[in-house]
């Protein structure tokens, strides 16, 4: 294992989703320093096939782990991780976590006996939710609903835009749909995109309905697995995009909410 002081921690997504765990990463974790690397080239994760992300996701973390040898790789993606965790882990020699659909949190938590699950549409039809559902979720309803659009609504808003408010009634509205008579009261946010517009969501979903994520249990996990650990921050921490300069460039001011201060490109 990788014991440099300034051997970072990589967090890895898509796209912005995967700053709703860094933030939790950063309570925990204040010292310690972090790449956040997303692959913004291949955007959106939910919408490409199994066969397309288990061939990209190990190669480019490949790449990361040899250029910038971190101790441990977060996959802040549920998509990516329901997908390519396996094969990540075989891979590389280094500690893997994983992002997987808060669904055994949820299933303890609802009073209804219905939880909706927002996903992408890659992560929701995944044997890794069935598992889940089957293990965690016995004698309660899952309803899931693909809401690729909130993706693209959280990615705006970290732009400084104001995303449309049609969007989160529209995803509002298909989970009810798909929820027929039950009454769903807690949500599973499993695409790490959705906590970031969880306030925009929760006021069209209504104050009755809880959300539910695991960016705090992967933090916990992440700090488990390098307690001990010396951190040493020598450069400010950076985040890595594989898509264009100009395509990102506008996401610097809320990069540097998160403590990232400058972009490089992958
Ligand atoms: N943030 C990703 C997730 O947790 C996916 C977003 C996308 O690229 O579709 O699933």
């Amino acid at each position: 294992m990788n014991t440099d002081p300034s051997s970072p921690l990589l967090l890895f997504d898509s796209g912005v989703g995967g700053l709703s765990v860094l933030a939790e990463i950063r309570r925990l974790m204040p010292d310690a320093p972090v790449i956040y690397a997303a692959d913004t080239a291949a955007l959106p994760y939910g919408e490409k096939t199994e066969e397309q992300i288990a061939a990209r996701v190990p190669a480019l973390l490949g790449r990361l782990v040899e250029r910038y040898r971190p101790r441990l790789i977060t996959i802040a993606c549920n998509t990516a991780s329901t997908i390519a965790l396996p094969a990540v882990r075989e891979a590389l020699d280094l500690p893997i976590v994983g992002t997987v659909p808060a669904i055994k949190p949820a299933a303890a938590l609802t009073r209804a006996g219905a939880i909706g699950l927002l996903g992408t549409a890659a992560t929701i039809r995944q044997a890794y939710v069935d598992n889940l559902e089957h293990e965690f979720a016995q004698g309660k309803q899952l309803i899931r609903y693909a809401a690729p659009a909130l993706v693209a609504a959280a990615e705006a808003k970290l732009r400084g835009e104001t995303p449309d408010p049609a969007i989160f009634a529209e995803a509002a509205q298909g989970l009810r749909d798909r929820a027929g008579n039950h009454e769903i009261d807690t949500v599973v946010l499993a695409c790490t995109h959705f906590p970031l517009v969880e306030a925009e969501l929760g006021h069209a979903l209504g104050q009755n309905v809880q959300f539910v994520h695991g960016a705090a249990g992967i933090a916990r996990r992440v700090a488990h697995l390098t307690k001990g650990q010396e951190f040493l921050r020598k450069s400010p921490d950076s985040a890595l995009f594989t898509g264009k300069e100009e395509d990102v460039d506008d996401l610097l001011p809320a990069l540097r909410q998160y403590g990232i201060d400058h972009i490089d490109r992958i």
